[in-house]
Formats: C-alpha cells, structure tokens, sequence
C-alpha cells in the first residue's frame, strides 16, 4: 500500500528563520512561503534529491499546529508524508482494521494540489502519519 516517503514535516514557531536556517547554514533549496488556509498553515519545501522537509508554520486562529507548538517551543517533527496510489482504497483498507482517520475521514486537497488524509498518531507508534495520493 505504501510508496515513497513524499516529505517530513517539522512544526516551527518562525518560517523565515527556519526557512534561512535550511538555505544558508544547511545549503539546501528552499521554495517560497505558501499559504494554506484550509489547513491552518504556511509550508515551505526543502527540496532534496529523495523527498522533501516540509517547514510548518501555524497561519491564522485555529491552526493545527498550535497545539503542538504549545509543547514544543523550539519546534519539532510533527508528521511523516507516505504516498499512495488510491486513497480511498488506503482509508477503507485501514478504517477496516480499526484505525483512526482524522477529521471527517474525507480527503482534502493538500499543498501538492493532491487528496490527503491524516492517521491518528496513536494508532501508527506515536507518528501522525499522513496519506498523499500520487
Ligand atoms: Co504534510
């Protein structure tokens, strides 16, 4: 069911530091900041050559990420990004065995411009995992 690791997100208090930190100290390419309302952030990507760090930032009121900002005032991993080939089939295969999808259960389109889903993090050893079908 699974294909490649598409990315790894870390939550940060300040995308433009964290955004430098990775062009300038790390030497590594660094897109331009997105905005995603729908989901409650500003991403950045950090290209590398065989997948990607998604820098998060929370971005308005009820940002998912604030939470766990909350807890971690330096930041930190916050959700690993598999592909998938079907992410219906993926969800209905995983609901079946009993594991939490977050929110209503129906993919949203994320910042690839592709369906996404969420995964309980206590039901995948403490990892919020999330669904990218490619
Ligand atoms: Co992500």
């Amino acid at each position: 069911m699974l294909g490649r690791l598409n990315h790894v997100a870390i939550a940060v208090p300040d995308l433009g530091k964290a955004a430098a930190l990775y062009r300038d100290t790390l030497g590594a390419t660094v897109s331009a900041p997105q905005a995603l309302p729908e989901h409650g952030v500003t991403v950045v990507f950090v290209e590398l050559g065989n997948t990607k760090v998604e820098l998060l930032e929370p971005l308005g009121e009820a940002s998912p990420i604030a939470a766990f900002l909350a807890r971690n005032a330096d930041g930190g991993m916050h959700h690993l990004c598999y592909e998938v080939d079907d992410i219906m089939a993926a969800r209905d295969r995983l609901k079946a065995v009993g594991a939490r999808v977050l929110g209503d259960g129906e993919p949203k389109i994320g910042a690839h411009g592709k369906p996404v889903l969420f995964l309980h993090p206590k039901d995948f050893a403490g990892t919020l995992v999330e669904l990218e079908q490619v």
